[in-house]
């Protein structure tokens, strides 16, 4: 796809499509003065037309709301699309995000696939301020809050990527299994050029940030597709060989340990997991190295490709979307690319460890107990709690290669779905600074995390009466924390954060930039932290 900067007038538009944003109830004469104040003027009964028009349809401006209008030859472009801000006094870049999203799920597939124009009008806040006058100025009203007009150019880009981000994301479609590849199956939907008019912005800066939101959203419908397939063909196996690729297209290094050399690493307690299935597990680091930097993040993610509980089995309900257990790992190899493309100027490890949780007939006993790679003992006393303990040896692993920063991700505990829905994930931690830059690179990513304590108290329900720890806590008491503690005990005192990503990792509708199903979540807050 191009990206380009367009004249800043109406009139001047020459692409297939001119979206305009509206905040809710502004008139659409108003709307048009700003766009292009000469079109205005030379098109008034045009306009008024189309306003009675808007009116009758019940577009008011609404978020959510699209309303494509044709032109009737009075323009060059010959649609306009009208797109609902809402009550828009703090639009921002997850308005923008979602904004085009709606527009992509909206406009019809034909409309969509030649060139769209973004107008970005011009009445400046100082300006809208000026012409109200006075106290009413002051306070924010709808109509009166600047027309998307953002200004800074810093703002002006970070727009720019985020509708950018909404329609890659909302565009994305999984049709592999479909037997018929015909009209909604062919492809996704994708425009041929994107142009932006009346930002603040330099046409390179422009394309950096167009290019940036793309490889941010492809990434995320990456980690979507690993997630979107079945279980039988994502296994641990196929996980690694897809890492494979990701590390040779952008550049990055790699190594899959197979099982005899995690025994050799004595990863007991990740080993205990695999021990159910017949699949083989894998190990997997991914390195993006910069020669003499004293930094190195490490990014761990939950690899189950398919999480039956073990012996103590999920019932059916809790087990049919259980092929999304290897979110994690899907958003941590998503996020390298992004990392091999863009450069930090500080290392980082992606750890993934990958197997099935299954019942088979070596698979580990409640009951059991066994030693992790940092030596500490675990008993299982439940073997549906597997994330943990394969996220143990992965931290471990990761302490023990130098990284001095650790996040990891995965789809860890039910309660926390029960605690935060779908909406958000929870996000736990040592290290307060490192939290609450996440939450912040997630506010600005569309993404949102809210943390949830880590009080000591709730190691006490992880004390075993033979080994070290248990790795279940008491059913129904802050199951997401306790999860949290035990990961902490194989952080090795490293500032360290936890995202548990089970509730928005799946949806079960479309949701905004999100599609139902898998949803990649986390790609976005990862790359935003690692390359801005
Ligand atoms: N993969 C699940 C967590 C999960 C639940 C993810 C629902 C997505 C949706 C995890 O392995 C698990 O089974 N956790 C148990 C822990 C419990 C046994 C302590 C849970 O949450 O019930
Ligand atoms: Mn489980
Ligand atoms: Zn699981």
């Amino acid at each position: 796809m191009k990206y380009k900067l367009e004249p800043a007038s109406l009139s001047e538009c020459q692409s297939d499509l001119a979206c305009v944003f509206v905040y809710a109830n502004e008139k659409v004469a108003d709307v048009f003065k700003d766009a292009d104040p000469a079109f205005a003027r030379r098109a008034k009964a045009f306009i008024d037309t189309l306003g009675l028009h808007v009116s009758e349809d019940g577009f008011k401006g609404k978020a959510g709301q699209v309303l494509t209008l044709p032109t009737f030859g009075n323009l060059d472009v010959r649609r306009i699309t009208l797109i609902g801000l809402g009550e828009g006094k703090d639009f921002g870049t997850s308005q923008a995000r979602k904004a085009a999203a709606n527009l992509v799920r909206r406009l019809p597939g034909d409309s969509f696939q030649g060139s769209i124009s973004f107008y970005f009008r011009h009445a400046s806040p100082a300006k809208v301020a000026a012409k109200k006058g006075g106290a009413a100025a002051a306070k924010p009203r709808t109509k009166t809050a600047a027309p998307v007009k953002t200004g800074s150019a810093a703002m002006d880009s970070e727009i720019a990527q985020a509708i950018v981000e909404g329609i890659h994301l909302a565009a994305y479609a999984f049709k592999k299994y479909k037997s018929q590849k015909n009209g909604d199956n062919k492809k996704e939907k994708s425009p041929q050029s994107l142009s932006f008019s009346g930002l603040s912005l330099s046409a390179k800066a422009l394309s950096d940030a167009c290019l940036k939101g793309a490889a941010i959203a492809e990434s995320t419908n990456f980690a979507r597709r690993l997630i979107a397939e079945p279980p039988c063909f994502m296994t641990p196996s196929k996980l690694a060989e897809e890492a494979r690729s990701v590390a040779k297209e952008f550049g990055l290094t790699i190594k899959v340990f197979d099982a005899r050399e995690i025994e050799r690493m004595s990863m007991g307690s990740f080993l205990g997991v695999a021990r159910g299935a017949k699949e083989p597990p894998k190990f997997i680091v991914i390195s993006y190295d910069v020669a003499k930097s004293k930094r190195k993040v490490a990014i761990v993610g939950k690899g189950i490709t398919f999480d039956s509980g073990g012996l103590s089995l999920k019932p059916a309900q809790s087990m049919e979307h259980m092929k999304y257990d290897m979110s994690g790992a899907a958003a941590v190899i998503a996020t390298m690319r992004v990392v091999g493309k863009f450069k930090p100027n500080f290392s980082v490890m992606a750890v993934i460890a990958a197997t099935e949780n299954m019942p088979g007939d070596n698979a580990l006993h409640p009951g059991d107990v066994i030693t992790a790679m940092n030596g500490k003992t675990i008993e299982v006393n439940n073997t549906d709690a597997e994330g943990r303990l394969i996220l143990a040896d992965a931290l471990t692993y990761a302490v023990k290669h130098g990284a001095d920063e650790l996040i990891d991700i995965a789809t860890l505990t039910g309660a926390v779905v029960t605690a935060l829905g779908r909406v958000a994930a929870g996000i736990m931690g040592s290290d307060q600074d490192l939290v609450s830059k996440l939450i912040d690179s997630g506010a600005g990513a569309g993404e949102k995390l809210w943390q949830l304590p880590l009080y000591e108290e709730y190691a006490e329900t992880l004390k075993s009466d033979i080994a070290d720890l248990k790795n279940a806590g008491a059913r129904g008491e802050a199951g997401s924390a306790s999860a949290a503690m035990f990961l902490k005990e194989f952080t090795g005192g490293k500032p360290w954060a936890h995202l548990d990503i089970a509730g928005p990792g799946w949806l079960d509708r479309d949701r905004e930039e999100c599609n139902k199903g898998g949803t990649g979540f986390g790609v976005r807050t990862l790359c935003r932290y690692l390359v801005g």
